[in-house]
């Protein structure tokens, strides 16, 4: 009882109420709010929200335990996911729903992916041409020589894209490809994507990665010198005639003491529903995960239909230790 205290003076509902469900997320994105109004005006589930980053809500998650009133985690980039995961956190989802909602190379066992985003390649269009930049390998050839900027190797965005070339390529082709990018830096990583993209508008580097969502963000956005950034990059679609452009996805699991198993399971059926696709795709910029559903977005379909990778998710979390390692080794930090 004492600890079952302690958890509900934490924020969360307690077991008992079946119209609650407690969601535990680490999305940082303020549109989710009508994304979450708008499973409660259609099911009369009141969602109670514990936010907070990732690590530390995973932590949170396995000191609670079994007294854990944690239902749903939702978070983004499949490598956070498969740590959740690989903690033991998640119970199997068993919804024939999703099954056939979701392609297979989006979901696991245990967890679902629900929008996806494309880590795409940025060039500044006055010094680089869109053909010196047409796959990731090209990052590390030497003809981009100083031109290359980077958020840090240790974030998930990169350890997932090197992921996917390590599971493509194998592990030494995918190291020495590390070492060329590490050798072409024009300046140590520092920063998130948005940085790299306004460093490359503003000279200080000749190309970049950055996931589609900040693009978008930045095209649509209200300001002339965001829209006067995107005036001044060109954005790649790398690999189109290989394997396809890098995806990572946000997703969520079920938590595995949820105390709300039935409306954990409404909820993630609901993320996969028409209009929470559209929330996705809409609020946040992202793609939806169900093939075919109807989205509205200028900035998303300015950007294009493009081939995407359709690399199993699971790999992704398989090969991310690995990543790490070979950044490590190359000096990717
Ligand atoms: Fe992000």
């Amino acid at each position: 009882m004492l600890m079952l205290l302690a958890a509900i003076s934490g924020g969360a509902a307690a077991a008992g109420d079946p119209a609650t469900l407690n969601l535990y997320s680490a999305r940082h994105y303020q549109t989710d709010e009508a994304l979450y109004s708008e499973f409660t005006r259609q099911t009369g589930i009141r969602i109670n929200r514990i936010e907070g980053k990732e690590d530390e809500l995973l932590e949170r998650i396995r000191n609670e335990g079994r007294n854990s009133p944690a239902d749903v985690l939702i978070t983004v980039d499949a490598a956070r996911l498969s740590t959740a995961d690989e903690m033991g956190l998640f119970q199997p989802i068993a919804s024939k729903k999703l099954e056939a909602k979701i392609p297979a190379h989006l979901r696991t066992d245990d967890w679902i992916a629900f929008s996806t985003r494309a880590r795409v390649i940025v060039y500044a269009k006055d010094s680089v041409q869109a053909s010196d930049v047409a796959n990731y390998a090209d990052l590390a050839q030497p003809k981009l020589k100083g031109k290359v900027c980077s958020r840090s190797g240790s974030h998930p965005y990169n350890l997932s894209l090197m992921a996917s070339i390590i599971a493509h390529e194998g592990e030494a082709k995918a190291e020495s490809w590390a070492r060329g990018v590490v050798a072409n830096f024009a300046r140590p990583p520092r920063g998130g994507d948005t940085d790299q993209i306004k460093a490359v508008a503003a000279g200080e580097c000749g190309v970049a990665v950055a996931n589609t969502y900040y693009l978008a963000r930045l095209m649509r956005s209200d300001k002339a010198e965001d829209r006067a950034i995107m005036e001044k990059i060109g954005v790649v679609w790398p690999d189109q005639k290989g394997a396809g452009t890098h995806i990572n996805i946000s997703g969520a699991g079920i938590l595995k003491y949820a105390p709300h198993r039935e409306s954990a399971e409404r909820f993630l059926e609901y993320l996969a529903s028409d209009s929470a696709q559209r929330y996705f795709a809409d609020g946040n910029n992202e793609w939806p995960a169900v093939t075919g559903a109807r989205i509205d977005n200028p900035a998303l379909a300015a950007l294009g239909p493009f081939k995407a990778d359709t690399l199993p998710v699971k790999s992704l979390a398989m090969y991310r230790a690995k990543a790490q390692m070979i950044f490590d080794r190359v000096g990717y930090r």
